[in-house]
Formats: C-alpha cells, structure tokens, sequence
C-alpha cells in the first residue's frame, strides 16, 4: 500500500486579482489534508477502482464520468507515466479540507491522488509535472484558474506566485500566526470568479484600480515577510478586505466574523479565497489567539483552525 497526503492553503493576499495577473501570496495549512491510499488489486481485470467516502463517489475508472476530477487526474498521471492500460489498483482518497470554503480541497486531493499513485508505480512525478496535472483538474471547477492553489500545495512552503510563472517561494524572516474561520457559507469558487468577470466586463478601469491596488498591498506584505515584520500584515489585510469588498466578494458573515475577530484582538482580517462565503483569515498573536477564536466562535464560525506560518 502506498499513502501520499497533500496539504489545505489559504491565500494571505491577492486573490481574484491574480487570475487577471497580479501577484499573490499563499500559504500552506498542515492542520487540514488531503489523504490517498493505493492499494494493488491481484486478483482483478485492469481496472483501477476509486472510493471517496467523503464525496459519496465510488466508482471503477473506466465507469467514471470524464469530468469526475479524482478519475480525471487518475487519467492524467498515467498518461503523462505512458501507462496505456489502467493497472489493477485500489485508490481510495478521504480529506479533512472542508470543501468549497478557500482552503483548496480540490486542489489538495488532486496532488494527493498524483502522489500516490505515481509513487506506487515506482515513477514518483516530480513537483512542477504533479502541480500541472493538479492544474489540469482545477479547470474542472472554473475554466480560468489562476494556478495558485495547486502550486503552494503541491509545493508546501509559503509562495509568491504570479500566473504563467514559476512560483517564487517565501522564506517569511519570522513566523506567525493566522486563525481561519468558517462562514459556513459554501461558496463555489467558479461563481465568484465569473462574478468578478462581469464586473470587470462593464467597468474594466475602475475595477483595474482595484487589481493595482491589491497588487500593491501583495509587494508591502511581502517585503514585511521578508523581513520580519508580520504584524504589518494585520493593516494590509484590512485594505485587502476592503478592495474585496468593493468587488462585491464580502458577506454579512463574513464582515460579522472579520469585526469579531479585530475586536477580540486580532492584528487585521479579511476573507481568503473565492470570497462571497468560505473563509475569513486573521491575524494573531500566540497569546490573543484564544480570545480571537472564542470571538469568531460567537460570531458564528462552524469551525477554526489557529495555524502557524513558518518559513
Ligand atoms: O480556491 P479558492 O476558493 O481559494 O479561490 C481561488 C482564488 C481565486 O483567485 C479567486 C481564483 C484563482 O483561480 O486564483
């Protein structure tokens, strides 16, 4: 039996804005993964046989539709391992990331499946060719997708990442701390991103603007992660939020648990992700994180997850 995990992320900064472009900033959440085991089937014609409890999708591969993501990044692995006829296998994927919420779930189960599975045929795939395939699934859930999720996941460690280019990775001079708090809203990233489309479609300088000015707040917060200075984060995320707000991606929910957690102590908040739902990040200090999380909690989150940002 092979097993392989992957990784949740949050965007710190810079969300929608890189689909047209601009640079962003994510992060990966190791209190949360994706998990795939494979096991060989002897006894069992050529067939790899796909169960995801989680999802409710059980399935051989040659019965699965063509845009089920976990059968279309089985296909795409032994395709790019020039396997031409599916070996006897047993994939089974279970994963702690809540779905549809901003912390990648897709993205992570996608890099997990690839990870078992080539490691399991002896050819693991190496990182850069694994984001790709995982790519190649993110265009399943909305046909543009900047690539940042596949990216940070597949590689584990704090990014810089602007589309088309090869990821630059962020060595933060000191750790911090984030909280990351539910809505409970699911949001479908697909919806948001077109969302921002049409307003960009009728009101293409002024929404630019916005682009400009998340991409300045992306440089600022990471020359103070370079350096040292993650408290500048908490200003930075309050300007992220309201460039958000202005696209139309911000809740009621998601402004309620955003004000909670400031109130509570926390250096800054915004949401992460796909907005208009999902998750809300915040930034805090060892010693204020239980006050903040108590707060987010009476505010309304389902759930929240303190994770620490290292280099
Ligand atoms: O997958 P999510 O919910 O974290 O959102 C992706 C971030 C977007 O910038 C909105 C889309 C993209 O492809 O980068």
């Amino acid at each position: 039996m092979t097993a392989a995990h992957a990784p949740g992320k949050v965007i710190l900064f810079g969300e929608h804005a890189v689909v047209y472009g601009r640079p962003a900033i994510a992060v990966p959440v190791q209190q949360v993964s994706a998990t795939a085991q494979v096991t060989s089937l002897p006894n069992s014609g050529g067939d790899v046989w796909i169960e995801a409890p989680d999802v409710g999708f059980a399935s051989w591969l040659s019965g699965a539709p063509p845009g089920q993501p976990i059968a279309r990044m089985v296909r795409l692995v032994l395709e790019a391992l020039d396997v031409p006829s599916p070996p006897a296998l047993r994939l089974r994927v279970t994963s702690t990331i809540p779905i549809a919420s901003g912390l990648g779930s897709g993205a992570a189960v996608s890099v997990a499946v690839g990870r078992a599975l080539s490691q399991h045929l002896g050819r693991p795939l190496p990182p850069d060719q694994l984001s790709a395939l995982a790519y190649e699934v993110e265009r399943i859930h909305h046909g543009t997708p900047s690539g940042i999720d596949n990216t940070v996941i597949t590689f584990e460690t704090p990014i810089y990442f602007v589309r088309g280019e090869p990821p630059i990775v962020l060595r933060p001079a000191r750790p911090f701390h984030l909280v990351i708090a539910d809505t409970g809203e699911p949001s479908p990233t697909r919806l948001a991103v077109e969302g921002v489309r049409r307003m960009w479609e009728a009101e293409k300088e002024r929404v630019e603007q916005i682009f400009d000015g998340i991409a300045r707040i992306v440089e600022s917060a990471r020359g103070a992660l370079e350096r040292g200075e993650p408290w500048l984060l908490g200003p930075l995320m309050k300007e992220n939020q309201a460039l958000l707000e202005s696209l139309a991606l911000s809740t009621d929910r998601i402004r309620r648990l955003a004000e909670a957690a400031e109130a509570a102590g926390a250096g800054g908040a915004k949401l992460s992700g796909a907005g208009r739902g999902g998750n809300v990040i915040a930034l805090v200090e060892p010693a204020s994180a239980p006050g903040v999380i108590d707060a987010l909690k009476r505010a309304g989150a389902v759930r929240t997850i303190l994770a620490e940002v290292k280099p």
